[in-house]
């Protein structure tokens, strides 16, 4: 895939940062020393951690060189390193890992999960977001879409690139003999947008990604097209011509 644009990802930094806020409110933690923010992106979440834990040591990780470096502009006092979450070694001095979106794009990872889980020392945290919306009508359109037309071949393996998301019951299973307690909950917002091209604008930098990369220009407008007529569809518009987004978010906290 190309590289993030956080310029675009952050005109929606409200929307986005508001589960980052909720995640945080979760942390049974007061003053962790060494925080890490893994998938930090352009420094949105990791500047609430600041605002949280202004004594802590902070750290953001990231494998986008551009979210990189939007991050270290807008927060020169903070340390961000370039890093895959998925190879990335823990640090057993960690009192909190927290990741607000960023597990989702991480291939295989629960394992990801239980290998940061084990690396932690007692009374530490791992706390992470992510969105489950692969079955709302945003996202299903997005594979609809791309089954027919001149960029269904170009397309054929754009699904596959997001994680599937497990059920409540499945990561309590799979993380809670790793830890000794485990929060888990799911919610969904609703976004107030400015039409159907308000949710093109949305998903654009984020889960659309896959779908837009490997065409050219011209293929990636046809596709733009017929996702927005579909989307047009699912979305109607409210009567003072907005549209509104579900967009459901399981969050998960685990201390050991
Ligand atoms: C949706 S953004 C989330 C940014 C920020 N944490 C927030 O709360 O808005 C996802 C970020 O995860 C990063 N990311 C995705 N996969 C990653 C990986 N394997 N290793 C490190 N970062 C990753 C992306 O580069 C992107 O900056």
């Amino acid at each position: 895939m190309e590289d993030w644009r956080p310029e675009d990802y952050l005109r929606f930094s409200d929307e986005r940062s508001r589960p980052a806020r909720d995640l945080l409110a979760r942390i049974p933690l007061k003053a962790p020393e060494l925080v890490y923010d893994l998938g930090c992106g352009p420094g949105n979440s990791t500047a609430l951690l600041r605002e949280a834990y202004p004594r802590a040591k902070l750290v953001g990780l990231d494998n986008s060189p551009t979210m990189l470096a939007r991050a270290r502009k807008d927060l020169p006092q903070v340390k961000f390193r370039e890093a895959d979450i998925a190879t990335w070694p823990g640090d057993p001095n960690a009192d909190l890992l927290y990741a607000n979106a960023s597990f989702q794009w991480v291939p295989d990872h629960v394992s990801v999960l239980l290998r940061l889980l084990r690396g932690l020392k007692a009374g530490g945290v791992l706390a992470l977001q992510m969105p489950d919306n692969l079955a709302e009508p945003s996202h299903r359109l997005m594979r609809e879409t791309a089954k027919s037309g001149p960029f269904a071949k170009a397309l054929r393996h754009a699904a596959g690139s997001r994680e599937v998301i497990r059920t409540p019951n499945e990561y309590y299973t799979l993380l809670k003999p790793h830890c000794r307690s485990l929060d888990i909950w799911h919610t969904a917002y609703y976004h107030i947008l400015d039409g159907v091209q308000g949710i093109v604008d949305f998903v654009s930098t984020t889960g659309l990604r896959p779908f837009l990369d490997p065409l050219d220009d011209t293929t990636r407008g046809q596709f733009v097209d017929a996702y927005r007529a579909n989307l047009a569809k699912a979305y109607p518009a409210v009567p003072d011509g907005k549209v509104i987004l579900r967009f459901p978010r399981l969050f998960l906290v685990a201390q050991v």
